[in-house]
């Protein structure tokens, strides 16, 4: 194994799965006992994912994206957005937009100025208290509205005596069923969120009820998804854009389809041609278990999560999940005696006591002693482990890491393929795409190998980041909701 651990150093974008062999920066490796070594051998052998495997799978999630449009027993959602078309530039008019995130709430002010890619933004942000995502509704909408309100007081925004209200477009970033763009059944909570009495509900209505309640003078004009707002905010700046895609708490992607191509919704009788955003809610691919390669701690984390069964894809690729993955593997190496031995583990026992930043801080350290990591260690754990413990947590974290980053790359590749888009530009948002060491390029590698573009034209279809997609691409959205409805 520990040759196999030496491979594929490439100035520091180490992956387990690159076959090149590069400098070894695994020295300390050879202090790993025996027992521990073999254990991670296995777990090298069932976190790494081939190009081949990478290939099958993403031949199945076309097939699933495609099953998601007829609507007939799918497990992807392809949820349609009633967001006709790209911006032209010329959209206008002043829209507050509000984005509830995983960690916060964020009140936007934009003014679209008609002139392609220009706008103003006016921002604030209120953390989203802990016990509000398993509360009750009311304390959640209590809770937007009063945010939205504080905002458009402190900016000056409300006129007492003006009779109309401000155009409001909700990024609100779950499954959703739209009758049209200015409704929004929620389908099911995902990312870690359980509210009560909201699932089976349309939220416009429950979030207008607490606008009213607490004198918000807003009226909500559209309902976006995460996904779709990048889209549209990407490509307003830039056409090559033909995919939006959040890499973040959850994992996502959205893109334009032609009316004809979505057999579900035939009865609308709309032009064969008319495009329309379509939400895929890839999360949720492969929930029947067909072709990921689950681990037992992708297991575990799907039974203790609040929706078992639900978002199997999300569980094993996005931000939220994976430092609970590598807390997993850490607590059973512990309890099979081969990791932290004899330490107080007390710490590392607590649910979700690791994230991605934990892991990005990482592999972003690349020195021989590892003293940052010994050092988040220590805050982290209480304690800091031994130098060959140090060195198998790198790599665990690479392992699981790298194999997100190439699970992400199948859906991305699979709308791609779909869609017979041979180049274009995917517009990426959220926090892990931008500031996770190492998951670029991982991804980017894996869409080359699926994609199997020649050695002469090796990226064809680029992952970008993203343009502010629930302030800009909000307020566009609400743009085109608003001339459509006139
Ligand atoms: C949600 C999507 C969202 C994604 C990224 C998923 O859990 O179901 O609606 O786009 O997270 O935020």
């Amino acid at each position: 194994m520990f040759e196999k651990m030496h491979k594929g150093e490439a100035d520091g974008t180490y992956s387990p799965h690159t076959t090149a062999t590069k400098k070894p920066t695994l020295e300390a490796m050879s202090d790993v006992p025996s027992d521990l070594s073999a254990a991670v051998q296995e777990l090298e052998n069932i976190f790494t994912i081939s190009s081949a495997k990478l290939n099958s799978i993403t031949d199945h999630f076309v097939e699933e994206l495609e099953k998601g449009l007829t609507g007939e027993g799918a497990n992807i959602p392809m949820n349609v957005t009633w967001v006709f078309g790209f911006p032209t530039g010329n959209e206008e008019g002043e829209y507050v937009t509000l984005d509830m995130g995983g960690t916060n709430l964020r009140v936007c002010y934009v003014v679209l100025t008609n002139r392609r890619g220009e706008y103003k933004i006016l921002q604030d942000k209120c953390p989203l208290p802990d016990g509000l995502k398993s509360g009750t509704a009311e304390q959640l909408w209590g809770f937007v509205a009063d945010c939205t309100g504080k905002f458009l007081r402190e900016n000056n925004l409300v006129h007492p005596g003006k009779k109309e209200k401000l155009p409001l477009s909700f990024t609100f970033s779950f499954p959703v069923t739209q009758a049209n763009i200015r409704s929004g059944i929620l389908q099911r909570w995902t990312k870690g969120f359980d509210v009560d009495g909201v699932e089976g509900h349309d939220v416009v209505p429950q979030l207008e009820k607490a606008f009213a309640e607490k004198n918000v003078p807003v009226e909500i004009v559209a309902v976006v998804n995460d996904t779709t707002g990048t889209l549209i905010a990407s490509a307003y700046q830039d056409p090559e854009i033909k995919i939006g895609s959040i890499f973040s708490t959850g994992v996502n992607a959205a893109y334009m389809e032609r009316f004809k191509a979505i057999p579900k919704i035939r009865s609308h009788n709309l032009p064969d041609d008319t495009e329309i955003a379509i939400n895929t809610e890839y999360g949720a691919f492969d929930n029947d278990k067909k072709v990921l390669p689950r681990t037992r701690f992708d297991d575990q984390i799907d039974q203790e999560s609040a929706r078992p069964g639900q978002q199997l894809y999300e569980k094993m690729v996005a931000g939220l999940y994976v430092g609970e993955l590598l807390r997993c593997v850490f607590l059973e190496l512990h309890h099979r005696g081969l990791l932290f031995r004899g330490r107080d583990i007390t710490a590392v026992q607590e649910k979700s006591g690791l994230d991605s930043a934990f892991m990005s801080t990482v592999e972003q350290n690349n020195t021989k002693s590892m003293a940052g990591i010994a050092e988040e260690c220590k805050r982290l754990f209480g304690f800091e482990p031994e130098l060959y413990e140090l060195e198998v947590i790198r790599f665990l974290t690479k392992l699981i890491a790298t194999r997100a980053a190439r699970l992400y790359a199948c859906g991305i590749a699979a709308v791609a393929r779909k869609q017979g888009l041979e180049r274009c530009h995917v517009g990426v948002d959220g926090s892990v795409f931008h500031c996770y060491a190492h998951f670029q390029e991982r991804a980017a590698q894996a869409l080359k190998e699926i994609m199997d573009w020649p050695e002469e034209d090796p990226q064809r279809i680029t992952l970008v980041s993203a343009q502010d997609g629930s302030g800009v691409g909000a307020a566009l959205i609400a743009a085109l909701a608003l001339r459509r409805s006139q």
